[in-house]
C-alpha cells in the first residue's frame, strides 16, 4: 500500500521532471517567434546580439574596411544587447520600460512599440521572450 503510494508519487516526481524542460522548450520557440513578430530585432539584432555587421566590407577604391563583422551599426552604440542575459531580469526590464518607469533618455525608443507589443503579444509572451534571449548563446 505505502510501497504503491511511493511508487505513485515517484512517477509524478519522474513526469514533472520531464514535463518542465518541455515547457520551457516551447516556450522558447515561441519566445522566438514573438522576437520577430514584435520587431525587437530592428533594434536590438538578430537573436538580441545587437545591431552588428554580419559581414566585413572593404571600400572598393582605397580597399580599407568599412566595416567588419561583429562591428555596431552606427547609431545602435547604446542598444544593449540582450542575449545571454538573465531571463527574469530581461524580463522585469522590458515590463518597466512599456510602464515607463524605467525612463532614461533611450527608453522612449523602445517604449514607441508599446501599443503594437499590446495588441499583438499574448498573457506570458514577454517572459516567454525573456526566456528565448537568456539561452542564446
Ligand atoms: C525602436 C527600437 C527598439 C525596439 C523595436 C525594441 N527595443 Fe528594446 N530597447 C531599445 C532601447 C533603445 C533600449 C534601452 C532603453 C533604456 O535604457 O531604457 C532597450 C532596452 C531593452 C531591454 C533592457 C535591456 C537591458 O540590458 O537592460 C530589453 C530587455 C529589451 N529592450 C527588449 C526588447 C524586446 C523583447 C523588444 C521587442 C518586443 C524590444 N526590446 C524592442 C530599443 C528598442
Amino acid at each position: 500500500m505505502v510501497n504503491n503510494m511511493l511508487k505513485s508519487i515517484l512517477k509524478l516526481l519522474i513526469l514533472g521532471a520531464l514535463v518542465a524542460p518541455v515547457n520551457f522548450a516551447l516556450g522558447v520557440s515561441r519566445g522566438e517567434e514573438m522576437y520577430q513578430t514584435l520587431t525587437c530585432a530592428a533594434c536590438h539584432g538578430a537573436a538580441g546580439k545587437g545591431m552588428v555587421y554580419r559581414r566585413d566590407r572593404k571600400d572598393k577604391k582605397t580597399g580599407k574596411y568599412k566595416y567588419r563583422k561583429g562591428q555596431t551599426k552606427p547609431g545602435f552604440e547604446a542598444y544593449p544587447k540582450l542575449a545571454g542575459q538573465n531571463s527574469a531580469y530581461l524580463y522585469v526590464q522590458m515590463v518597466d520600460i512599456f510602464s515607463g518607469k524605467r525612463n532614461n533618455n533611450l527608453s522612449p525608443a523602445m517604449a514607441g512599440i508599446k501599443l503594437m507589443v499590446d495588441s499583438t503579444a499574448k498573457e506570458g509572451d514577454l517572459q516567454a521572450i525573456a526566456d528565448y534571449l537568456s539561452q542564446v548563446k
